[in-house]
């Protein structure tokens, strides 16, 4: 499997930390994303959006995991035959994972540049298919992590800290 990482400047040793010891979280959210639905999908992303503010999540730090989960959660309903989402909150962070059923990503590099897209008619029609969301993640994150090839399933997660 191909594997991507990400770590944000200044990021590095309380990633590191988290992955060595990631401990228990606070709350536990889950989420299914079907395939080419794109009523349903968005809705994980606006659920883990409630609760952070709840929670009293600073606004700015907020609409960047709003934002990474959206395009996240999009892509698995638009390029994937669907998938999980599952987002842990810590005291300090939050981590969200999705997770599809493939049909993968031939080469990460090249879906990590800003225009490159294989979004088909559909998604075209409802405004997706720019090429941004994967470079808005890896924009909004502190770190971000792809797995995937072609004929594989997809992991792609990040983790955004509250200050
Ligand atoms: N979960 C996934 N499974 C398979 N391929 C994916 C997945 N996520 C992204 N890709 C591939 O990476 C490309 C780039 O993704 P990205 O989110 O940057 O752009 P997009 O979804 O095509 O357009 P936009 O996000 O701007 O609406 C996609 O067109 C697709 O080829
Ligand atoms: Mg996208």
């Amino acid at each position: 499997m191909a594997e991507y990482w990400y770590i944000a400047e200044g990021f590095e040793n309380r990633v590191q930390e988290y992955l060595a010891d990631n401990g228990d979280s606070e709350v536990d959210m889950m989420f299914t994303v079907p395939e080419k639905d794109f009523n349903t999908a968005g809705k994980g992303s606006s659920e883990v959006k409630n609760l952070l503010k709840r929670l009293g999540v600073d606004s700015e730090v907020l609409r960047r995991i709003a934002v990474a989960s959206y395009e996240a959660e999009i892509n698995v309903a638009a390029h994937s035959h669907g998938g999980v989402m599952h987002s842990a909150v810590y005291d300090d962070h939050i981590h969200i994972r999705f997770e599809d059923e493939g049909p993968g990503i031939a080469d990460i590099e090249q879906a990590m540049i800003p225009g490159f897209s294989t979004a088909d008619e559909l998604a075209r029609e409802l405004g997706f298919g720019a090429g941004l969301g994967l470079p808005n993640i890896k924009k909004n994150s502190d770190a971000m992590h792809i797995v995937s090839e072609k004929g594989s399933s997809t992991l792609v997660e990040f983790i955004i800290f509250f200050s």
